[in-house]
């Protein structure tokens, strides 16, 4: 039987490409919220014995994380068989280290609400950095999917001779596995506070008259692409282009990122956005295929 899927917290270009793709029957619901903006929520469709795919763009992520639970729980009063979390933009990953003492490990909380309430979750790119894997903070199953084959295809089809830039050591992860044999360099970066940072440009090394593309996993203030950016600017390249996975674009962070010179900003649809133009559906509904098949 088709499996059910949920879109969280309402339909996405992306959510419908990958009900297509994976002949699936979409979950009908509501949730609104009361003039107190405690959230109500209720499940139309008969999901007993059923396959529940809930697909979740949990931006901003506060806002959503308890409804989603409200409706996890819901379906699993109806009866749902099995309930998977296909959650593209995995919040709170970065909060992975107590750097100060009394801090929440938010990380390891929101892990364990989710790992209470899903039977398995499938995420794009989690920002592993100090943690290793998400077993070792998720208790259920999780599957992730890597970006990486699909944004080199872009820059491929899309850039004149391309120069790959990470902002950060973080991004190494990334940069490295999309460059494949075209050059990169990483750049070394201090955060001094949310909206604070200092990245360092190497002695010596110049990119020349190749197209600079900054790559990160996650844009949010942006103050990490503008940082690099000035790098680019002081150095007289051509227009440089950003490139992310996960698209939050806080306030008017991707307008920032013009100012600063890029000559565009490109995103995958892990949450929508309109820069997305890197489209995750076919391989998470294939990736969502196997998983479906193999749990029956
Ligand atoms: C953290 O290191 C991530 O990889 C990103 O670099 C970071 O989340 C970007 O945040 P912002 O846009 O606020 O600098």
């Amino acid at each position: 039987m088709k499996p059910f899927i949920f879109e969280f917290p309402q339909p996405s270009p992306l959510g419908q490409s990958i009900l297509q793709e994976l002949g699936g029957e979409e979950g009908k619901m509501v949730v609104r919220s009361f003039p107190d903006k405690e959230s109500y929520l209720r499940v139309f469709s008969l999901v007993k014995e059923r396959e529940v795919i809930i697909h979740a763009s949990l931006f901003p992520s506060n806002e959503h994380a308890l409804p989603l639970l409200f409706l996890c729980e819901a379906l699993r009063d109806q009866g749902a068989k099995r309930i998977g979390l296909l959650i593209p933009y995995l919040p709170y990953m970065r909060q992975d280290k107590i750097f100060h003492p009394g801090e929440a490990l938010t990380s390891k909380t929101f892990a364990s609400l989710l790992s209470a309430y899903t039977d398995y979750i499938i995420t794009v790119d989690p920002h592993l950095h100090r943690y290793h894997s998400l077993h070792e903070i998720y208790s259920i199953p999780s599957y992730v999917v890597k970006a990486a084959p699909l944004i080199s295809q872009w820059i491929l089809e899309n850039v004149k001779d391309p120069f790959l830039i990470g902002p950060d050591q973080e991004s190494e992860q990334w940069v490295k596995e999309i460059a494949k044999d075209l050059p990169y360099l990483v750049l070394q970066k201090v955060r001094n506070g949310d909206q604070a940072v200092e990245i360092s440009w190497p002695a010596g090394v110049a990119i020349g008259k190749r197209t600079p593309v900054l790559v990160d996993d996650i844009i949010s203030s942006g103050v990490t692409m503008v940082e690099a950016l000035k790098h680019l600017q002081s150095q007289g390249t051509r227009p440089p282009l950003c490139v992310t996975i996960h698209p939050l674009f806080v306030e008017n962070a991707y307008q920032k990122l013009l100012n600063m010179g890029a000559q565009g900003v490109i995103s995958c649809n892990s949450l929508p956005h309109f820069s997305n133009q890197i489209d995750l559906a076919p391989l998470l509904a294939s990736t969502l295929k196997t998983i479906v098949k193999e749990e029956e």
